[in-house]
């Protein structure tokens, strides 16, 4: 993800990663080395996860659920301004976890010119491009692929369990433990 949309940044972009987890995708940024600079800010609703991506250099951090039709006034109280974003991230979350139309409630965080980069299970590649036309983006890149969660990885909650249970009845889940798991990556425009 973090080859797809370099192209698309500039040095010290501000970019919100939704369901950021521990930052891996802000560190897989860091690690291409493309873009330099940048500045991420992370939505989870993983207390413990937030403090992770502290730890890798996020700014700011808000807990929030992203399946929450007011979540743009509850980042908004968070943050203490109504702040949009030019450039929206989500691996693993929309697809994993959430219905991809969920995205309407992030999608109030975009400003008008934003581009938005999401990758989720291969289930939601038929969605996707409805979705971003609904909201008036256009899909300028997509591709499959397959994405590698480790047993012993640090992306997921650390308490399968129960945050499972929390999740009951809202959909798809991912397995944490799950290796090779066939994704589905865009990039959509406005
Ligand atoms: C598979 S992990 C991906 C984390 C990170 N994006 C990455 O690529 O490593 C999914 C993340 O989504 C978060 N998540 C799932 N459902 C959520 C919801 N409804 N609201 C906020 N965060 C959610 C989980 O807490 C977890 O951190």
């Amino acid at each position: 993800m973090a080859r797809m949309l370099s192209p698309y940044l500039h040095e010290g972009q501000e970019v919100l990663d939704l369901g950021c987890g521990s930052g891996l995708v802000g560190k897989a940024f860091e690690e291409l080395g493309q873009v330099n600079n940048l500045i991420f800010d992370g939505v989870d609703f993983s207390a413990n996860m937030l403090v992770k991506a502290k730890q890798r250099g996020y700014r700011n951090l808000v807990c929030a659920n992203l399946s929450q039709e007011d979540l743009a006034s509850a980042v908004w109280d968070d943050l203490g301004t109504e702040k949009k974003y030019s450039t929206l991230v989500s691996v693993g979350v929309y697809g994993d976890f959430l219905n991809p139309v969920d995205l309407e409630y992030a999608f109030n965080l975009a400003d008008k010119h934003s581009v938005v980069a999401v990758a989720g299970r291969e289930a939601i590649h038929p969605f996707i491009p409805s979705v971003f036309k609904i909201f008036g983006f256009e899909v300028v890149h997509s591709e499959k692929g397959v994405a590698h969660y480790e047993p012993d990885s640090s992306n997921c909650v650390k308490n399968p369990e129960a945050f499972f249970t929390s999740l009951l009845g809202s959909g798809s889940l991912l397995n944490p433990e799950q290796v090779g798991v066939n994704y589905s990556y865009f990039i959509g425009k406005r």
